[in-house]
């Protein structure tokens, strides 16, 4: 067989292209947007695509897949239940797909999304028992995927993990993120195994209250352009554009400058509408990261404007985002809401208070594991 991990660092994403050296068929798992890197690995290795799989609906990334199924006349796969606008084949949990002495294994793990499934590579000539399993975002190396988006549900998680756990300890772990914002505690590294992570993940340890508990709390901010990324992924809106593919040089200022900005200039929070209610710097309007290509009408293209979120880290982003579709004068607020030393302004705070942890993959390794200690 052959399998390679391919790694993109501007979304956290991990995709896969798995063969057969004795068929030269090919799959993908849940390729990137930029489909030339597949191109470039097929013609080399003269594999012919024949599935390209998406493990769900993507909400932190545009796919690739429609266009490379499309290109190399491969089938399209995503789990039977996908609300999805476009044809593709529906996989059922249990399916096996052959790819020349190889079988791929679907098994339906929703948790972060209802339509989520892992895929279990499986080389019968060397055993009958899977060898890796792809876990998109069930399982991730040291975490498991934030249910809070796009119809999640923490307590699927919780069955998902126990039913992926159950798997011999040497299955080799793939998820579909090393980081990013599809998890809150992920290690890093780009995979794992069973073993490892039933023995030293932090949620595997926890019964099933405690780890719904923990799974529906402190969860970072919905991702950069979620919105319009979902709508994309689903066929209901064409806005491939709204992944923040380039890391242009933006301009910054503290916070404390915000005070005698100029009279002209808008000042953008990119925080959660919960965030924003419970304090903002004075005069800043609320447009969430996850809304703003969706929202770009509401922004002026010729004022000066400041970006700001809690602690620098997300606004840096939106504001590369900014530049990334053509805003010329673009400054990100480096300290944030939470440098503010003035007055605050509020909103609606009989709103839910704000249950967000500030993070833009800074978490990534550095969530306190004494927050995971059974309860
Ligand atoms: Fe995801």
């Amino acid at each position: 067989m052959y399998f390679k991990q391919i790694l993109d660092e501007h979304c956290g994403c991990a995709s896969y292209l798995i063969a057969s050296r004795q068929s030269h068929k090919a799959a993908i798992v849940d390729p990137a947007i930029s489909i030339d890197q597949y191109d470039e690995l097929l013609n080399e290795r003269g594999f012919t695509l024949k599935y390209v799989i998406d493990t769900h609906v993507h909400a932190d990334h545009v796919s690739g897949g429609r266009k490379l199924a499309a290109k190399h006349g491969a089938e399209l796969c995503l789990f039977e239940t996908a609300r999805v606008t476009y044809s593709f084949r529906g996989l059922h949990d249990g399916e096996v797909l052959p790819l020349g002495q190889l079988e791929l294994k679907v098994v339906h793990t929703p948790g972060h999304r209802p339509e989520l499934i892992s895929v279990l590579v499986i080389n019968p000539p060397r055993s009958a028992e899977p060898s890796m399993v792809l876990t998109g975002d069930s399982l991730l190396v040291g975490d498991v995927g934030r249910p809070d988006f796009g119809g999640g549900d923490a307590g699927q998680q919780y069955e998902s993990l126990s039913r992926l756990l159950r798997l011999p300890d040497w299955v080799a772990v793939f998820p579909g993120h090393f980081e990013g914002p599809c998890g809150k505690g992920m290690c890093g590294r780009p995979s794992t195994t069973i073993g490892f992570e039933r023995l030293y993940n932090p949620l595997t340890r926890l019964d099933r209250a405690p780890f719904v508990k923990l799974l529906s709390s402190g969860v970072p901010a919905r991702p950069l352009n979620m919105l319009a990324i979902e709508q994309t992924n689903r066929g209901a809106a064409d806005m491939p554009w709204a992944m923040l593919t380039t890391t242009e040089s933006v301009a910054d200022a503290p916070v404390a400058s915000m005070a005698d900005r100029s009279p002209g200039s808008v000042l953008i929070d990119v925080r959660e509408p919960e965030e924003y209610h419970y304090g903002h710097v004075p005069g800043a309007a609320n447009v969430p990261q996850s809304e703003l290509a969706s929202r770009l009408r509401e922004i002026p293209r010729d004022r000066p404007l400041y970006v700001i979120c809690e602690g620098g880290m997300r606004s840096l982003k939106a504001a590369r985002f900014l530049r990334q579709v053509g805003y010329r004068q673009v400054v990100n607020v480096k300290d944030g809401t939470g440098a503010w030393t003035g007055e605050l302004a509020y909103g609606d705070t009989s709103l839910p208070k704000p249950r967000v942890t500030e993070s833009s993959w800074g978490h990534a390794g550095v969530l306190d594991p004494s927050q995971y200690a059974p309860l």
